[in-house]
């Protein structure tokens, strides 16, 4: 294929990840109005994943009917096998804590993967009315206003995002970790989405962020979209991103904040 063929494959893709959110991120928000927490017992499951699976299946639905022969890997749901080199990788509601909860902090993320690399994205934000895309080499935008990340700043004025897992076993560990970062750090927020803090530090809202055990839903569309804007998203030492862990900050303090992480383990579970 040769580069225009590429760029407007990409561009193609990139069209068909935002009207997807868009339509996808209108039916979760109808239905976020209709929970409360006492719909839920003791996890949330039940309503919460309810939500999840309708919108993941009009996203899954949508993808398919415009491109039968891609791939799908999503949050919810079987993994749809495909022919032609694309695949899809879709969280449908990332934040769903906070969606639970009724707060605006949550997105639906569609990201394409072109043999293996995420080549378009789109993270839509309802609750915030701000739809993010990016198309790999063809810059990041918010609402067709071009985002570039702010430079880096020396650690100690670094505000820095961070979320935990799911597991108490995981969550002591993040505690311990947490206690080594936040002397040396202006701040830390815990946001409740993952790709919301990734867009962010497009925006601006952070200076780096961390994680040890996300999925590749949660980081596909919104790492894209940060690197676009100038951001370095990688693993521990400049590896790839991974569960292992996930480490964004401006070329400069992603390095910084590395160094950091590496002798407190946080790239373990202890
Ligand atoms: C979660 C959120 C949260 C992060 C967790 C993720 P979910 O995704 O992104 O911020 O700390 O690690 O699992 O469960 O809301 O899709």
């Amino acid at each position: 294929m040769g580069t225009t063929d590429a760029v407007s494959e990409r561009e193609s893709l990139r069209d068909l990840a935002v009207a997807v959110a868009a339509e996808a991120g209108e039916l979760a928000a109808r239905g976020q109005e209709g929970i409360t927490v006492l719909d839920t017992k003791s996890s949330p499951t039940d309503v919460v994943t309810e939500m999840d699976r309708a919108t993941e299946d009009l996203i899954r639905t949508r993808l398919l009917a415009a491109r039968p022969d891609d791939a799908v890997l999503g949050e919810e749901g079987d993994d749809e096998e495909g022919t032609s080199g694309v695949r899809w990788v879709v969280d449908p509601i990332d934040g769903t804590v906070n969606y639970l909860y009724g707060q605006p902090d949550w997105g639906v993320c569609v990201a394409a993967e072109v043999d293996g690399v995420v080549v378009a994205a789109a993270v839509n934000v309802p609750g915030r009315g701000r739809m993010y895309e990016a198309v790999l080499g063809g810059g990041a935008r918010r609402d067709g206003r071009v985002l570039q990340a702010p430079p880096a700043v020396p650690l100690e004025r670094a505000l820095v995002a961070t979320g935990f897992g799911y597991s108490s076993r995981r969550r002591l560990r993040q505690a311990q970790v947490l206690q080594g970062v936040i002397p040396y750090v202006r701040d830390i927020r815990r946001g409740g989405s993952a790709a919301l803090d990734l867009v962010g530090l497009a925006e601006g809202y952070y200076n780096a962020y961390y994680e040890r055990g996300l999925n590749l839903w949660d980081w596909a569309a919104p790492s894209l979209i940060a690197q676009e804007a100038g951001v370095r998203v990688a693993g521990a030492r400049g590896g790839p991103p991974s569960e292992d862990l996930v480490i964004a900050g401006p070329p400069g303090l992603y390095e910084a904040l590395d160094e950091l992480l590496a002798p407190l383990g946080a790239d373990t579970d202890g």
